[in-house]
């Protein structure tokens, strides 16, 4: 199964990247950081559609699997994250074609917080959006850590994500 991760934070060696590499080294998956890329918030004229957000949608085409990281912040997905689901609305208007190529595709949600539970609210966007755009949702792996200690358990974090998904 090819699996890409797309990770949204605004710590690029931060606790959610550590994870993500983890399920890198364990998976072989091909991860996209969005920081690397150009992608503004979704406009309802479409000025932005040479930006990079169709490029990167055409490359996660060649993937099976999509998975996406991010930490929580304010009890959800991160800002950065949360843009490239807004244009994801891109792909319910000029780039329909696009879109349905994606369905059938499963998903899943990579996540590191401080509290020691996740609240619903951060995970239902996602459940959500699969739910919409015809994508099969394989849950959610979260990793609070509240020390560095905490950081011992991202690869058998890691490793349950890989297990949910596979
Ligand atoms: C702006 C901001 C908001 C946060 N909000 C929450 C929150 O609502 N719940 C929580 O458990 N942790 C919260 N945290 C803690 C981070 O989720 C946690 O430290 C996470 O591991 C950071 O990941 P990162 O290094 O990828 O940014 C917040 C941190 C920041 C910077």
């Amino acid at each position: 199964m090819k699996i890409a991760i797309i990770l949204g934070t605004s710590k690029s060696d931060g606790n959610t990247r550590k994870l993500v590499e983890s399920f890198v080294e364990q998976s072989g998956a091909k991860l996209f950081d969005l920081s690397d890329f150009d992608i503004s918030f979704y406009d309802y004229e479409h000025e932005n559609s040479k930006d990079d957000f169709l490029p990167i949608i055409h490359e996660l085409l060649r993937f099976d699997h999509l998975v996406f990281a991010s930490p929580v912040y304010w009890y959800s997905m991160s800002a950065q994250l949360k843009v490239f689901f807004d244009r994801l609305s891109d792909l319910l208007t000029i780039e329909k074609e696009l879109g349905r190529k994606l369905k059938g595709k499963s998903i899943s949600v990579l996540s590191t917080g401080y509290n020691l539970d996740l609240p619903a609210c951060f995970v239902q966007p996602f459940e959500l959006t699969a739910s919409y755009m015809q994508l099969e949702f394989k849950g959610c792996e979260y990793l609070a850590v509240q020390s560095e200690s905490d950081l011992g358990k991202v690869t058998s974090s890691a490793a349950q994500a890989i297990e949910n998904v596979i």
